[in-house]
């Protein structure tokens, strides 16, 4: 089967899911952690893979950046390839003075600056929560392997680069006020339209930029701390 933006077979996909926004991390990803990863998918460069862990059917796939790329890409997993759970392993830049880079951040639930979540709910405020069950086994699996992870609120927002007549303190003051631990790009999406569509979806995202500090991790340090973040992830759906 085709959808407009994923070419593959109909039973291409296992049900869990995990959702990079860099479609060279899928593939770095399925390289590194799957056994026979085979590429499934990769319309405009979107590329996506089936593999297993520890024996457990696993995919993996590029969702681009922003609300309305992973809403494509996730819709079409879930209405035309049987994903039932989808899991955005990502980035956040940390709001909260105990974040600090390379920590784990797992979006309990994602406030947001999109419209998205509005249109889907008849204009009323939708409360975009994480699926509890992963939310439960993701924070068992990091426990379980003694790496910390900070459990609450994402801002998902449209813009990464913020209006010109404020500071990045002035954008972020009430986000940081009202206890958001890390600001992303698409969480918000990804959680409103997997409820609609009654599949289970999540968002961890690890510490790429301190916004409280300025720091910003290099590449390979970007690499290492994913590399925990898959594990606890993937340690989570087996
Ligand atoms: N803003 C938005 N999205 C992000 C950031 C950020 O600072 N860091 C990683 N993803």
């Amino acid at each position: 089967m085709s959808t407009p933006h994923i070419s593959a077979p109909d039973d291409a996909f296992a049900e869990t899911c995990l959702l990079p926004g860099d479609p060279l991390r899928a593939k770095w990803i399925a390289e590194t952690f799957l056994d026979d990863a085979v590429q499934v998918t990769a319309v405009r460069n979107v590329l996506g893979f089936t593999g297993s862990y520890k024996g457990k059917p696993v995919s993996v796939m590029g969702t681009g950046m922003g609300v309305p790329s992973i809403s494509i890409y996730a819709t079409e997993l879930i209405d035309f390839y049987g994903v039932k759970k989808l899991i955005r392993v990502g980035s956040c830049g940390s709001l909260q003075p105990h974040l600090g880079l390379k920590d784990v951040v797992v979006g309990l639930g994602a406030c947001t600056n999109s419209g998205v979540n509005r249109a889907r709910f008849e204009g009323w405020d939708f409360a975009a929560i994480a699926d509890y069950g992963l939310v439960r086994a993701v924070v068992d699996s990091a426990e379980a392997q003694g790496i910390t992870v900070h459990v609450g609120n994402l801002m998902t927002s449209d813009l990464f680069y913020g209006p010109t007549n404020k500071t990045l303190e002035e954008t972020m003051a009430p986000i940081q006020r009202m206890g958001v631990l890390g600001v992303e790009m698409e969480a918000a999406g990804l959680y409103g339209l997997a409820i609609e569509r009654g599949a289970a979806a999540l968002a961890v995202c690890s510490v790429s930029d301190d916004l409280t500090t300025g720091e910003i991790l290099s590449s390979d340090e970007r690499e290492t701390s994913l590399s925990d973040m898959i594990t606890v992830v993937l340690e989570s759906v087996i």
